[in-house]
């Protein structure tokens, strides 16, 4: 029986994907022998109905020094992220001196807006490599993961924060309790914690199983999160759906009774009782869907391959790891992948090791199709290569259906 880790009640499997590597586990020919599988679970709990990994392997194998995601590759992010600063200044900074602190802060790609401004600030960002490159860029970071302990640390030495943000973070956190714990004790008495994330219910909706990998450890719905929170004396004030990474929600949460609750909260209550968000059978049919995806995905790459055409893999993100490994995607189906960011290049992929190639050798030659494994950024990359379109080049995705576009 597995323990669901935010309630403690059981946890019900809806899919295996079978062996997977570390999702940002680039690596070099001389690695393959070590590389490191756990098997990749999900369950759904059946009590506070959190989707979550059954198995994650252990922080430091995910972040550390030489993690290979830099947030600041996506200029249409760094433009989410100036927006998301800026309404933050707007709506809750008022105080004399604020001070915000945002965990995940990663490159500095959201804290830079509030540097620039002179607004006191703290990133807490493990992985040191992408903190180095925050801190030469002049925003205050520590290299620590955050939990309760860190939370008092922080409170002593800098008092508490107006706001506590964190992207594409919190659910990457499987002690969430201690996490929550160390916001209580972090934020002022009105203050907000605003976070975001991918939504369970855009993973259901667009069977967008590539966002279930290693540093995934929850799925997050609102339904869920109010449980969690309301065991830490919070509630959900404000959701506001984000169009970016596939379909995220962003959250807004305060201490009990200090700010009304958004209609959008009632709103989005109701909604995910319709889309059966805490029914068992709404996983089994995920499952089929992401079968189905599946099958239709390799029966369209081994066409590609027995027709001669060349398919190349576009942005090799962390998300790809999961589609190439449980897919059975190999380097005979899938050249190469083209990736902009230079640690990620002359490396191979985790697990079926294509080989990743700076975005030159794309462009150099461009292939018959490009394999979308960079989705999430459709917009920004389809509109930076007109031209590859234009020279008889065509997309084929899978999110959300697998789809060939010319
Ligand atoms: N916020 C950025 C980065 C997201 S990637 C963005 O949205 O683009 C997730 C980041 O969280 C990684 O940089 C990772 O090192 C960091 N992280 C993982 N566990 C953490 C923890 N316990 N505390 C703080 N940051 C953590
Ligand atoms: P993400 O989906 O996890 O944000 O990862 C994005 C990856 O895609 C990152 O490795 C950089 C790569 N990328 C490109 O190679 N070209 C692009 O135009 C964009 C936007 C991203
Ligand atoms: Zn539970």
């Amino acid at each position: 029986m597995i323990h669901c880790l935010v309630c403690n009640n059981t946890v019900e499997p809806f899919i295996s994907f079978g062996r997977m590597p570390i999702a940002n586990g680039f690596l070099g020919s001389e690695q393959f022998a070590q590389e490191y599988f756990f098997e990749l679970r999900v369950g759904h709990c059946l009590v506070c109905h959190m989707v979550q990994l059954l198995d994650q392997p252990d922080r430091e194998k995910m972040f550390h020094a030489n993690y290979a995601f830099f947030s600041s590759t996506s200029t249409r992010m760094a433009e989410h992220f100036a927006r998301f600063a800026a309404q933050v200044k707007r709506d809750y900074l008022g105080s004399a001196d604020p001070f915000v602190v945002e965990i995940g802060s990663n490159d500095g790609i959201m804290l830079r807006n509030f540097a620039q401004a002179g607004i006191r600030h703290l990133g807490i960002e493990p992985s040191a490599n992408v903190a180095q490159v925050a801190i030469g860029r002049g925003i205050q970071t520590i290299s620590e993961f955050f939990d309760q302990e860190l939370a008092r640390k922080i409170v002593s030495k800098y008092g508490q924060a107006d706001v506590f943000l964190g992207a594409n973070v919190m659910c990457h956190i499987p002690y969430l309790h201690s996490v929550i714990a160390g916001i209580n004790i972090l934020l002022k008495p009105e203050g907000v914690l605003i976070f975001e994330d991918p939504y369970l219910g855009d993973i259901l909706e667009k069977t967008s199983y590539d966002q279930i990998y290693d540093e995934h450890a929850f799925y997050f719905s609102l339904s869920s999160l109010e449980y969690v929170f309301k065991q830490h004396g919070l509630e959900v004030v404000d959701v506001i759906p984000q169009n970016v990474h596939g379909g995220s929600m962003r959250y807004v949460i305060a201490k009990r009774g200090k700010y009304p609750i958004a209609d959008a909260v009632i709103a989005l209550r109701e909604k995910e009782n319709q889309l059966g968000l805490h029914k068992p059978e709404t996983y089994v049919n995920l499952r089929q869907n992401i079968e189905r995806s599946r099958a239709e995905l390799m029966t369209l790459l081994r066409q590609m391959k027995q027709s001669g055409k060349r398919v190349v893999g576009y942005a090799a993100t962390s998300k790809s790891t999961t589609v190439i490994n449980y897919c059975g995607i190999t380097p005979d189906l899938v050249e190469f992948i083209s990736d902009t960011t230079p640690i990620k290049q002359g490396k191979y992929s985790p697990g079926a090791h294509i080989p990743v190639c700076s975005y030159d050798k794309f462009s150099a030659r461009y292939p018959d199709y490009a394999l979308l494994f960079g989705w999430n950024h459709a917009e920004e990359i389809m509109a930076k290569e007109r031209a590859f379109q234009a020279a008889g080049g065509k997309w084929i995705v899978y999110v959300p259906r697998v789809q060939v576009i010319e």
